[in-house]
């Protein structure tokens, strides 16, 4: 199991690529099910869920092939409309072939995910959008059936109960085959939706209102190939933004797209960074003085985005002040809590709320990553602390990450991934 061994106290300068948006790219891949046709798609980022979707379309019986970052996908053959639970276990995001095989083969069996570190993250909003359109769905020995209704599924309005990103991301993939207009209702509002939506209409789709909380899809009989790049991964900049914060020096993001950052931008300048943006796509990030306490209330899009919550946590522990950190979509997501309090962070957990007293040295020490986002914020803790510092089970960062370690050290952190 590999670790990161991280030695802390250097500032960081230099350029920073982003990758592509891994929580775009599991979506678009999942579309590639809505045709017969080529989907070349771009900028794929090479981290480990991209492999297990590719994986799984494989098993469902697409052909697909990845050549540096640009994936091309064919499903012309037979159909094996499955998510095995050994796939889907290692990954939640498998819900996501729920909606474009039920549209276009009719049926799907898919295992229910489970829960993961941060929640329980059931997936009940998406199959009640499915039932909406028709499909009838049953659970029984941990796997969801859905069957569409003889001539398929029929367009009708979907009022989610609370906003899902990727429960959006399947309803609309569902409903761009349905016979009629569907209408999503308090739908998700994330960038990734907007991307999706971009790539089904390169489809022949015609969907209306990505990235507002009504979606209007009106159906059409078939799908066509397509060829797309996806988006910048807005999470990856910006923790690379809070990661140049933290250890100060004057570090540039490139290949982002600022205007999927403001709510982070406005806060980091609140706490004390500099960041300007310094050309198309590149974001600069300076610190040379203290930073101050600041809270931050994660929310849907365009608010504070959940997945930056926890690398947000560390940069508060120096902090001069009190910081509240409050988490509204999971239930779980302060297990980095912990680990940062064993390096000499002072965090109380109320809740939904983390209450951080800054600033506070760090000291290296042996910690774990439980879950994506928790493993980065401990990296960026060790970027500070002094000595040497063990992220243990950097597999959880492989999933979300291409070449963290790498690119860290390019812009002179002292880091080495060991087996
Ligand atoms: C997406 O997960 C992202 N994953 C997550 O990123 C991200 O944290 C999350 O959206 C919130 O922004 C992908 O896009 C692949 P939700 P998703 O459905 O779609 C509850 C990362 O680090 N809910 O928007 O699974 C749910 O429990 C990952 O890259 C239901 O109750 O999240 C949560 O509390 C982590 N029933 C809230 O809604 C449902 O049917 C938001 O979840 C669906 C969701």
């Amino acid at each position: 199991m590999d670790k990161f061994v991280i030695s802390g106290g250097k500032p960081l300068s230099g350029d920073i690529p982003v990758s592509g948006a891994k929580n775009s790219a599991l979506p678009a891949l999942a579309a590639s099910l809505l045709t017969s046709e080529t989907v070349v798609l771009r900028r794929i980022p090479r981290v480990k869920d991209i492999r297990t979707m590719m994986g799984l379309l494989s098993s469902i019986g697409a052909s697909v092939e990845e050549d540096a970052g640009t994936v091309t996908l064919r499903l012309g053959g037979a159909v094996t409309p499955e998510a095995p639970y050994e796939l889907v276990k290692t990954m939640r995001a498998s819900s996501l072939v729920l909606g474009p095989l039920v549209a276009r083969h009719g049926r799907a069996r898919v295992s229910m995910p489970g829960g993961c570190a941060i929640g329980a993250r059931p997936i009940n909003l998406h199959v009640q959008g499915l039932e909406h359109l028709g499909a009838v769905v049953t659970q029984s020995h941990g796997y969801i059936e859905a069957v569409a209704p003889e001539g398929g599924l029929r367009g009708s309005t979907v009022h989610f109960d609370r906003i899902t990103v990727t429960g959006t991301e399947d309803l609309m993939m569902a409903a761009v085959l349905a016979k009629g207009e569907t209408v999503l209702e308090n739908a998700a509002r994330e960038p990734e939706v907007q991307d999706l939506a971009v790539l089904l209409n390169k489809m022949g789709a015609r969907v209306e209102g990505a990235g507002t909380s009504r979606i209007r899809i009106e159906g059409v009989e078939a799908l066509h190939g397509a060829d797309h790049a996806i988006i910048p991964d807005r999470i990856e900049a910006g923790t690379f933004l809070i990661a140049g914060a933290m250890a100060g020096g004057d570090v540039t993001v490139s290949g982002c797209e600022p205007e999927h950052l403001t709510a982070l931008v406005a806060k980091l300048r609140q706490a004390g960074a500099e960041i300007s943006t310094v050309g198309e796509g590149v974001l600069r990030v300076r610190r040379s003085g203290g930073l101050r306490a600041t809270d931050i209330t994660t929310e849907e899009h365009p608010g504070f985005p959940t997945d930056l919550q926890a690398q947000y946590l560390a940069l508060m522990t120096q902090a001069e002040g009190i910081s509240f950190i409050t988490e509204t979509i999971f239930e779980n997501r302060f297990m980095h809590a912990p680990e940062l309090q064993r390096m000499g962070a002072s965090i109380r957990i109320e809740g939904r709320q983390a209450i951080v007293a800054g600033p506070r040295p760090l000291s290296g020490a042996q910690v774990m990553s439980s879950d994506l986002r928790a493993s980065a914020s401990l990296v960026i803790a060790g970027l500070v602390a002094s000595g040497e510092t063990i992220v243990d089970r950097v597999y959880h960062l492989d999933r979300g990450y291409e070449r963290m370690d790498e690119k860290l050290a390019r812009v002179g952190a002292t880091i080495r991934r060991t087996s």
